[in-house]
């Protein structure tokens, strides 16, 4: 029995962490199954995009185990730290646009995982923090990096040194997350996000999600010469000519080949 389950629905894998029982609380075994699933996800030819949520009502992800964590040493620490980044990474650089649908509690290690994906969607019932220094450590799994990315170095600052937990409505004003949605509508407008990438031709979708990935590391000239490189490449598809010769010839398109 894995403890992250995955799901088809057309071209969309749902992953779901399923350990509601502490609240989907990412231990070591968790972390594998995540792992095997994002490579489940690469290897399948027919998902085009994957969305990240969940089981049960309450919680999304409530942090990295603390029963687990506990009686670490600082070498077991490191080490659980660098697991959860590798995972981390492999999420944040699967070739596939990754979205999270947060459905609960995203706290620690679940908005780090949350932070992970490409795009945010949140339930009205979601909650966010990095409560780390409450529990006398740092932000473990990629926090202290990626929040002040996306939400700026002063909101990243007050978030992690006052450890508070924010409601959907603060997540989504300060760009933590793009949408919030009454619980009920959160997966279908998940799913609809998903379908709506999906539609698109997907060698363009990926070298974009490539280049905003790399690009973002790196300065402005040698971002936009990879921007250049990856642009160059697409006109090596069928579905670049297609798309172009569509729009020439004032024919619709009917679907990508995507290649
Ligand atoms: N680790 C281990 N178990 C957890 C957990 C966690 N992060 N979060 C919740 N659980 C368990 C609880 O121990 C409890 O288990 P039992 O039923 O066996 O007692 C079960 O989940 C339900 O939790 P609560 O009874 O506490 O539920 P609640 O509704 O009263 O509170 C909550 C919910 C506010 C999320 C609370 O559970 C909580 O504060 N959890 C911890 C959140 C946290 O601090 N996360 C950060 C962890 S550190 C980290 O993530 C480091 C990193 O960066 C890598």
């Amino acid at each position: 029995m894995s403890t992250v389950t995955l799901e088809k629905n057309g071209h969309i894998g749902i992953l779901t962490i399923d350990r509601p029982k502490a609240l989907n609380a990412l231990n070591s075994e968790v972390l594998k199954d995540l792992g095997a699933a994002v490579d489940a996800v690469e290897a399948d030819e027919d998902i085009y995009v994957a969305i990240i949520t969940g089981a049960g009502e309450k919680s999304f992800v409530a942090g990295a185990d603390i029963a687990e964590m506990k009686d670490y040493d600082v070498a077991g620490g490191e080490a659980f730290g660098l697991r959860g980044n590798d995972v981390f990474l492999k999420v944040e650089n699967m070739t596939k646009p990754v979205i999270a649908a947060i459905n609960g509690f995203a706290l620690g290690g679940g908005n780090e995982l949350a932070m992970s994906c490409d795009i945010r969607l949140a339930s009205e019932k979601a909650k966010f923090g990095q409560p780390e220094v409450g529990l006398g450590i740092t932000p473990g799994f990629g926090g202290t990096q990626r929040l002040p990315r996306i939400v700026g170095v002063a909101k990243a600052m007050e978030l992690i040194l006052t450890a508070k937990t924010i409601k959907a409505d603060e997540a989504a004003r300060i760009g933590l997350v793009s949408y919030v949605y009454p619980a009920e509508e959160l997966m279908d407008k998940a799913l609809e996000l998903a379908n709506a990438i999906a539609a698109q031709a997907q060698v363009a979708v990926r070298q974009s999600k490539k280049c905003i990935r790399q690009g973002i590391h790196l300065d402005m000239a040698s971002a936009v010469a990879l921007e250049a490189k990856y642009f160059g490449e697409c006109f090596a598809t069928e579905d670049q000519k297609d798309a172009m010769n569509a729009f020439v010839n004032k024919e619709k398109l009917n679907g990508f080949k995507n290649k």
